[in-house]
C-alpha cells in the first residue's frame, strides 16, 4: 500500500520514540514536500512520505541501517516503490541494493544529512531560525570540518554530483525548503 501521511507517521512511530528521530524524520519529509512541488507537484504527498519514513530503522538497528528498514516497511505492507525510494538514500553507505535514479531519490540522498548540518547552523544564530541564514554562513560551517562532524561532508557533495547541482544550488534550495517548515 502507499500510505497517506498520517498513516506513515504511524508507522514511524512504531519503531521510533527519541524525539531526535521523529523530528529529523519530519524536517525531511517537509524538505521532500518542498522539493517535489517544484519537480514532481502531483506526487508532493508521496514524496513526504518516502522522506518520513526513510530512516525508519535507525532508532533501534543503526548497525543494520536500510537493510532492516526494508524488512519493516515490508511487513508493514508497504509498497515496493516507496522501499526502494527511502532505503536508496543509503547507496554506498550501507550495504543496500538500491541506487538513487529518480529525481526524488537524488534529492533525498543529498538533503538527508544536509538538513542536519544547516539545522544546526540555524541553532548557532541569535533567531536560531532558518529564515535569516544565508547560503554562505552554512557554507562557512560545512568547511568547518568540527562543526556537526556527523553530517558527513562526502554524502551531501556526492548528492549534489549525482543531481549536476553545485553545492550553492543544494544549500540554497535546502535552506529555502527548511523555510517552509518554521
Ligand atoms: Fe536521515
Amino acid at each position: 500500500m502507499i500510505p497517506t501521511l498520517e498513516e506513515a507517521q504511524i508507522i514511524l512511530e512504531k519503531y521510533n520514540k527519541e524525539d531526535f528521530h521523529l523530528r529529523h524524520a519530519s524536517v525531511v519529509s517537509g524538505v521532500m514536500r518542498y522539493f517535489a512541488k517544484k519537480h514532481d507537484p502531483e506526487r508532493s504527498e508521496y514524496w513526504a512520505v518516502v522522506g518520513l519514513l526513510h530512516d525508519i530503522d535507525f532508532e533501534i538497528y543503526p548497525d543494520e541501517h536500510c537493510v532492516k528498514g526494508e524488512e519493516l516497511l515490508r511487513e508493514n505492507g508497504v509498497d515496493e516503490s516507496i522501499i526502494r525510494a527511502a532505503m536508496s538514500h543509503g547507496f554506498g553507505i550501507v550495504p543496500t541494493p538500491h541506487e538513487p535514479t529518480h529525481i526524488m531519490e537524488k534529492i533525498l540522498f543529498a538533503a538527508d544529512e544536509l538538513t542536519g548540518l544547516i539545522g544546526a547552523a540555524a541553532l548557532m544564530r541569535p533567531s536560531k531560525s532558518t529564515l535569516d541564514l544565508e547560503v554562505s554562513s552554512v557554507k562557512k560551517k560545512y568547511k568547518d570540518k568540527k562543526f556537526a562532524a556527523g553530517c558527513s561532508r562526502d554524502v551531501i557533495n556526492s548528492g549534489a554530483e549525482k543531481l549536476g547541482w553545485t553545492l550553492d544550488e543544494l544549500i540554497g534550495e535546502t535552506i529555502l525548503a527548511m523555510r517552509t517548515l518554521e
